[in-house]
């Protein structure tokens, strides 16, 4: 597969002087669905913002399908990456959800059918049907976030990059939009996230970037999860379903791979019942007790 997005040594300080990246070195290829994770402040914006030419660096460069962001076409690169902000208020600027999702497909110059067909298909999408002529200050902040992904998503982009997608969303709407990203992704959008939402990471990624300035680890979820004092350092933490099964090997339940999610949880444990004549052997051991201490402090971050 080539290369969606490619950044050599990138380094960006803002005016003030805050160092907000330092040599960030990353390969993203076509298809791929990859998550951005790291503590607040990290320069997980900063970075995403460099994707589509919003924040030019003059420090290292940046290129998507190998053209360099700050020497290509302006209206290439905004076709190509579709960037949704984390706040829903930067992206939404017109009177209407109808011209704000229109804004796009305008500015590539389409003709009007063609305009209309985009906006359709994207509020469709988004569940957004009706609110063409709503005016974005007046919609709560789950619909606001939807408008902004149908804004981008009408642009039909190559490259779609999601600054905390499922934030603040109540867990209909979540579980509706990492669908649809997923959706977009086997039609062949490359999908890069960032988010908190650790619960979410396996359902939408199959590789992360751990970033705190620069960038510290890049490997699949589990190699990532399974690094107790990156976490810790980055402040990051693992699914409830990953820490309960560490728990259950406490009591010597006997798995190969944390699950990741409920679904592998439940493959898990069928296998597991199958192998051992239909049943669970769960028991209390000599060092259960120490055991699970030292899982429940490897998660703690109120003391160290
Ligand atoms: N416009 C700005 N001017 C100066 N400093 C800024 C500006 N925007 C962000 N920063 C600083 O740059 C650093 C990185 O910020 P950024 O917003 O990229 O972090 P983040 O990883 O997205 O954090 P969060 O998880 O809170 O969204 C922070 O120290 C922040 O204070
Ligand atoms: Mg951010």
């Amino acid at each position: 597969m080539r290369e969606a997005v490619t950044t050599r040594n990138l380094s960006y300080s803002y005016p003030d002087g805050t160092v907000a990246l330092s040599n960030i070195n990353i390969t993203i290829h076509e298809g791929e669905r990859v998550a951005i994770v790291g503590p607040n402040g990290a320069g997980k914006t900063t970075l995403l913002l460099h994707l589509n030419g919003v924040l030019e660096s003059t420090d290292g460069e940046v290129k998507i399908f190998g053209k360099n962001v700050n020497e290509a076409e302006r209206s290439e690169i905004i076709r190509s990456v579709g960037v949704v902000f984390q706040d829903p208020d930067d992206q939404l600027f017109m009177p209407t959800i109808f011209d704000d999702v229109a804004f796009g497909p305008m500015n590539l110059e389409l003709d009007e059918d063609e305009v209309r067909r985009r906006v359709k298909n994207a509020l469709d999408r988004l569940g957004l049907t009706g609110y063409e002529e709503r005016c974005s200050h007046h919609l709560s902040y789950g619909e606001k976030k939807r408008a902004s992904l149908a804004a981008v998503i009408s642009m039909e982009p190559r490259i779609l990059v999601l600054d905390e997608p499922t934030a603040n969303l109540d867990p209909k709407s979540r579980t509706e939009l990492i669908g649809i990203i997923n959706e977009l992704n086997r039609e062949g959008v490359t999908i890069i996230v960032t988010t908190h939402d650790i619960n979410a990471v396996p359902q939408l990624v199959d590789r992360v970037y751990v970033l705190n300035r620069t960038i510290i680890r890049e490997g699949t979820i589990r190699e990532i999860f399974s690094d107790a004092p990156l976490l810790r350092e980055n402040h990051l933490e693992v699914p409830e379903v990953f820490k309960l099964f560490e728990m259950l090997k406490c009591f010597g339940y006997n798995c190969e791979e944390l699950p990741l999610s409920i679904d592998e949880a439940i493959k898990d444990l069928t296998e597991t019942i199958g192998t051992n004549g239909g049943h669970i052997h769960l028991h209390i051991h000599e060092h259960t007790h120490e055991e699970m201490e030292k899982v429940k402090h490897k998660y703690r971050y109120d003391h160290h």
